[in-house]
């Protein structure tokens, strides 16, 4: 019988098949993060609300909209972090970073929140694996962490990625391309999305991100930043490129490239997958030269990524098959239970995964179990000796009673 409580909209429940799949995923980006020299970082899953409102920026979507906000006890506002980035840069500064040796690299796993409309790849609880550089300017660290995203996804196996490169120039150079583009935009307003329209004083870029007919007709022909670049942001780019040529990382250039945090600065990136429906982006990042002195700390540049756990898995298409057990300790008729439940602890302290029925089964109903966990061999014990039961061929022999656990671990290989 079913009860009536659901997960609630847009969050599920990770089920142990998926769970192991989840867990391979985390531990290949672990390990690949931390031969770069990634150090893991985490950070509480609530934040104070003006961190966001400061950092992702407050004319996004995700401040505007999408934000779990509440107030505690002590009415103060706090936020369920919608995103890793923000309160990455002010642990930074609170447990004074920028003290240590430079750039500080720090990669992170965990659960983030955005009150978003729940559709396939998008859920109001969703999963990063994220890895931030803070304190370079350097555009070998774009390509290295650009290039680390890439080996992850390789790695996992994700089919048909695609990685989409741009750049936003630095804050004040994007100045006079946003005025550019701004009255590109009124002169078209009658084409333009409502939303668009409103927003052409707040976030021109954004309108690039738009589906609608109307604005992308007004966008095809609008002027693009990346061809504006000039000085040190042009060199910033040309050097990242060619980096990443260097280094085999395939790459496109989309000059209509944006993201929906207002922090970017310079290099954006984004990994696509063919395999996906609308949210098709699988993870992405770039540059936030401006971010830690927008939350108070000197000018500090940064740059990193995150990468949609459950997105990953969407391409993946496929679970991963439980792991089976390498013996099941069953008792005949005469056996001793407690006896087995000694055998399978010695067992797994040789390092095998050993279990035993908790259910009071005959032995008929052990092996039956045994078979429905995927045991590949069993250890019957009796009143005077043991079987071994090999499941795949089903043949059965006596092993000696003092050498039970040497017979079953040397076997194993
Ligand atoms: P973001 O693009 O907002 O960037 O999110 C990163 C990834 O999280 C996306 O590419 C997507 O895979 C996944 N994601 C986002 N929203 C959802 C959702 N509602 N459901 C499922 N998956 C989702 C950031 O969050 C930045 N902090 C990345 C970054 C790090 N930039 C610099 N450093």
């Amino acid at each position: 019988m079913s009860s009536k409580f659901q997960a609630p909209r847009g969050t599920f429940d990770v089920l142990p098949a998926a769970a192991m799949t989840r867990r391979r995923i985390e531990h290949t980006a672990a390990a690949i993060l931390a031969r770069a020299g990634y150090e893991p970082i985490a950070t509480p899953s609530f934040e104070d609300t003006e961190l966001f409102e400061r950092g992702v920026g407050h004319s996004t979507d995700i401040v505007r909209k999408e934000m779990f906000t509440f107030e505690d006890k002590g009415g103060r506002s706090l936020t369920l972090r919608p995103e890793g980035t923000a309160p990455i840069c002010r642990a930074y500064l609170e447990h004074g970073m920028q003290r240590l040796a430079q750039p500080v690299k720090l990669s992170y796993v965990g659960p983030f929140f955005r009150h978003e409309r729940p559709q396939a790849g998008r859920y109001r609880q969703f999963h990063q694996l994220g890895a931030e550089a803070i304190g370079t300017d350097s555009p070998l660290a774009d390509a290295e962490l650009i290039g680390l995203l890439a080996e992850l996804l390789a790695e996992i196996g994700v089919p048909g990625v695609e990685l989409r490169l741009g750049s936003l120039g630095s804050l004040d150079a994007r100045q006079a391309y946003l005025e550019e583009l701004r009255a590109h935009l009124r002169a078209h307003e009658g084409e333009l999305a409502r939303e668009v329209h409103e927003r052409i004083d707040a976030n021109p870029l954004r309108a690039f991100d738009a589906d609608d007919e109307g604005t992308r007709a007004v966008m095809a022909e609008a002027p693009k930043l990346v061809e504006r670049l000039e000085g040190e942001d042009a060199e910033h780019f040309a050097e990242v490129r060619g980096l990443l040529d260097a280094a085999g990382v395939e790459h496109a250039i989309d000059p209509t490239l944006v993201r929906g945090l207002d922090y970017y600065t310079r290099t954006i990136f984004s990994f696509v997958c063919d395999r996906l429906g609308a949210q098709s982006e699988i993870g992405g990042g770039g540059r936030y030269d401006g971010l830690i002195e927008q939350l108070g700390g000197k000018p500090t540049p940064a740059v990193g990524w995150a990468a949609g756990i459950e997105r990953i898995m969407l391409a993946l298409e496929e679970e991963e098959a439980a792991p089976g057990r390498d013996v099941f300790v069953a008792v005949a008729e005469g056996g001793e239970a407690r006896r087995a439940a000694l055998v399978a602890a010695e067992l797994r302290q040789a390092g095998l995964s050993a279990e035993v029925d908790l259910a009071g089964r005959g032995l008929k109903g052990q092996l039956k179990h045994a078979d429905r966990i995927g045991a590949r061999r069993v250890l019957i014990l009796d009143s005077g000796g043991a079987q071994l039961r090999d499941m795949a061929s089903g043949e059965q022999r006596p092993v000696e009673a003092s050498k039970l656990i040497e017979e079953i671990v040397g076997g194993q290989a």
